[in-house]
């Protein structure tokens, strides 16, 4: 029996999962970090906190799963996309990176307009310039710290700042460079033209690979520290999307998913470049070699419930503490007691501005008719209906786009929750679905990494072997009606309130 490895590098934790070559789980770990705001509107990490957690958690995996090292064959990592990781000519970190749900760049995407026209960027990045992309990141970084700049040596993205702590190399692969903006989405690699425009060297970006080609070996000290051999592969892994769409079989046209962790993504398979020209979905490639994938993003999905849970619910964290229970688990139980629609209360989850579909990075957070009736519990429901809207939002524009799907698989976080499964089904009014296996993009890049040491012919049939349906929710047709309202006025609430939230953003 062979054993492969699967690295997630999230927002809020990493998880490391090992698993054998049937998909079963051996052992698995994870470890939290900090993400730091320093002003409203700004989220950054620091990639040594990644880095600690992965070397931990490796460590973790091989010591409970107790089997022998050599037979231990690959790692895949997946990681949150878009963040930028700077490196100096020794290789160590020069700042924090400045992650996904950043968004101060609101100016450096003007600059990029000046330098392509917006048709331009979005012929070769399949995306206009986003506030939330590497790009705008980098330029930000020249432009207000250029003693920093001027030390960068290296660009990575986080998963593959990891990927150099274990092998040494500096090398990327396809799906998550389609989300630097500095990439050729349909051609899948680098854009000399983008880099020329943007005068940014080269070299200072990585080997490009498919997602499922080895990239390396770990290094000796490493394969020591966590208790493996220096011939384990890794492989390319996948941005933290593109590596759940492999974990829960998304990897053929009419497939589709919803995740709900700290962002919410709304993702589909495609075996064609299918480019919103509104650019309000992203265009990129998919882990699976010569396929793309479109996907919505809701900045704040996760991130707005444990915003609330961590800011207003102590209460809810001292129970579950003494029940020994996850607190998710009793705000789950709880939000069942107030109605659809929690009576006549909207949240609005653009707590770090939104993507999808507005591309505004100075809208925020609101919780609409707020009346003296409402009880914290009212407030809990509207914020998962408020992130449920925001996704149907994503799924209409897959529509639009000709994009149709008749079933959405769920995962992440979010996709624990069995009132929050039935709520996204009724407010797309289609089943909803999750499969057996929870670890989303843990599970993808170890298949990716499967397929890299030559366990596995190809993507799609280690899918077909190892990812099997569970549980579904079907709509209610009742409260799909009610939803159907309430959406309504939510997507209305955003349009009254643009020009306010540009006011609020100048004082
Ligand atoms: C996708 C996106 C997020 C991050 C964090 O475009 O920004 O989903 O990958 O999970």
């Amino acid at each position: 029996m062979y054993y492969l490895i699967g690295i997630d590098v999230g927002t809020s934790a990493t998880k490391t999962v090992l698993f054998d070559e049937k998909g079963t789980i051996m052992a698995s770990a994870s470890a939290s970090y900090p993400l730091y705001q320093p002003q409203n509107g700004w989220a950054e990490q620091n990639p040594e906190d990644w880095r600690d957690a992965v070397l931990r958690t490796l460590k973790q995996v091989t010591v409970q799963a107790g089997i022998p090292a050599a037979d231990i064959q690959g790692i895949g990592i997946s990681g949150q996309m878009h963040g930028l990781v700077m490196l100096d000519e020794n290789g160590e970190v020069i700042r924090p990176s400045i992650i996904w749900c950043d968004q101060r760049t609101g100016a450096e995407v003007e600059d990029m307009l000046m330098l392509m026209p917006r048709y331009k960027w979005i012929e070769i990045t399949a995306n206009p310039p986003l506030t939330g992309w590497t790009a705008a990141k980098i330029l930000w970084v020249r432009k207000n710290e250029p003693e920093n700049y001027a030390r960068c040596r290296h660009i990575l993205l986080p998963k593959d700042y990891i990927r150099y702590v274990l092998t040494g190399e500096f090398a990327t692969e396809v799906s998550d460079a389609s989300g630097t903006q500095l990439f050729d989405v349909a051609e899948r690699c680098w854009s000399d033209e983008v880099l020329e425009k943007m005068e940014i060297p080269r070299e200072w970006l990585g080997k490009m690979y498919e997602s499922c080609e080895v990239t390396g070996t770990l290094l000796p000290d490493i394969a020591r520290e966590t208790g493996l051999t220096a011939a384990v592969k890794v492989a390319g892994g996948a941005g933290d999307n593109a590596a759940a769409a492999v974990g829960t079989g998304v990897v053929r046209d009419g497939t589709a998913f919803t995740t709900i962790g700290s962002s919410g993504v709304v993702f589909a398979h495609s075996s064609q470049v299918t480019i919103d020209p509104k650019g309000r979905v992203h265009t990129c490639c998919s882990a699976v070699p010569g396929a793309w994938h479109v996907m919505g993003v809701t900045q704040g999905a996760g991130l707005s419930l444990k915003w609330f849970k961590d800011n207003f619910c102590q209460d809810y964290i001292a129970a579950a503490d003494e029940m020994r229970v996850d607190v998710y688990e009793l705000i789950d139980h709880d939000i069942r007691s107030v109605p659809a629609g929690s009576d006549r209360l909207i949240y609005l989850p653009y707590l770090m501005g939104e993507r999808t579909p507005h591309l505004d990075p100075d809208c925020r957070g609101v919780f609409f008719g707020l009346s003296a009736i409402h009880t914290k519990t009212h407030l809990l429901r509207a914020v998962m209906e408020g992130v449920s809207y925001s996704l149907a939002d994503c799924k209409d524009i897959l529509r639009e786009m000709g994009v149709d799907v008749d079933e959405m698989i769920v995962c992440g976080g979010g996709g624990k929750s069995a009132a929050w499964r039935q709520m996204l089904a009724d407010v797309y009014d289609c089943p909803v679905k999750t499969v057996q296996q929870a670890e989303g993009p843990s599970l993808g890049a170890a298949i990716l990494a499967g397929v890299g040491c030559g366990i596995y012919d190809s993507v799609e049939s280690a899918c077909d072997r190892l990812v099997l349906a569970d549980r579904q929710s079907s709509p209610d047709e009742d409260t799909a009606a009610v939803y159907s309202e309430y959406h309504k006025l939510y997507k209305k609430l955003y349009v009254n309130l643009k020009n306010s939230y540009k006011e609020l953003a100048a004082l």
